[in-house]
């Protein structure tokens, strides 16, 4: 049998059927998996979650109690604000820039049962209200500390304690107290 050197060629029925379908194609709008990926928040600090014995100390230190609305700024995973209402029997605000970190957050608050006791926000730490905090605990770093420190002294009440995992406030603030545990140094203040 001969092929004829036509019979692959589109027919002008083929092209009529074709173009249509290929411009309704091209104007479709992206589903989800397909779209660009959202652009990730730019962090001042990146995710390190800080370890369970190094929160109960942080929280210890704070002498945290019923009564205490505890805010960590950069919360991560929501660790210590759900330790804070779980063990303590405080309330918490959690602050974090990344919605991932957040969600999960949230979930881990679900799942410990404080769900009702803690909020979340996705935020900048610099731009969030603290002022009802009478606990902050920070795991941030020296220069993010430093940068914090007029907030701190400006926005929290007299008596609100702070309590950072690992970096002072720097020479003009010095900790009234600090501990360590597990290798890692913890320091805390008051507001005066
Ligand atoms: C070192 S981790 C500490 C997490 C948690 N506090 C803990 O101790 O387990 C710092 C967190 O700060 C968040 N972060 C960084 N820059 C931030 C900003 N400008 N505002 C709010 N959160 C920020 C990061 O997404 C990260 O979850």
């Amino acid at each position: 049998m001969t092929r004829t050197p036509f019979a692959s060629r589109p027919t002008m029925r083929t092209i009529a059927f074709t173009l249509p379908a290929l411009a309704l194609l091209l104007s479709l709008p992206l589903s989800a998996d397909q779209a660009a990926p959202a652009t990730r928040p730019t962090l001042d600090v990146p995710y390190v979650p800080t370890p369970q014995e190094v929160v109960d100390k942080m929280l210890e230190m704070a002498k945290v109690k019923q009564g205490d609305v505890v805010y960590d700024l950069g919360c991560g995973d929501g660790r210590i604000v759900i330790t804070a209402a779980q063990r303590h029997g405080a309330r918490g605000v959690g602050v974090d820039l990344d919605p991932e970190r957040v969600a999960e957050a949230r979930a881990n608050a679900r799942k410990a049962g404080v769900a009702d006791r803690v909020t979340f926000r996705t935020q900048d730490l610099f731009k969030t209200d603290i002022r009802e905090a009478s606990v902050v605990t920070l795991y941030l770093l020296p220069e993010v500390n430093q940068r914090l420190k007029p907030k701190l002294q400006k926005d929290l009440k007299p008596g609100t304690r702070i309590v950072s995992h690992s970096f002072s406030m720097g020479d003009d603030w010095p900790p009234e107290k600090t501990e360590y545990v597990s290798g890692s140094t913890l320091y805390y203040w008051t507001i005066k």
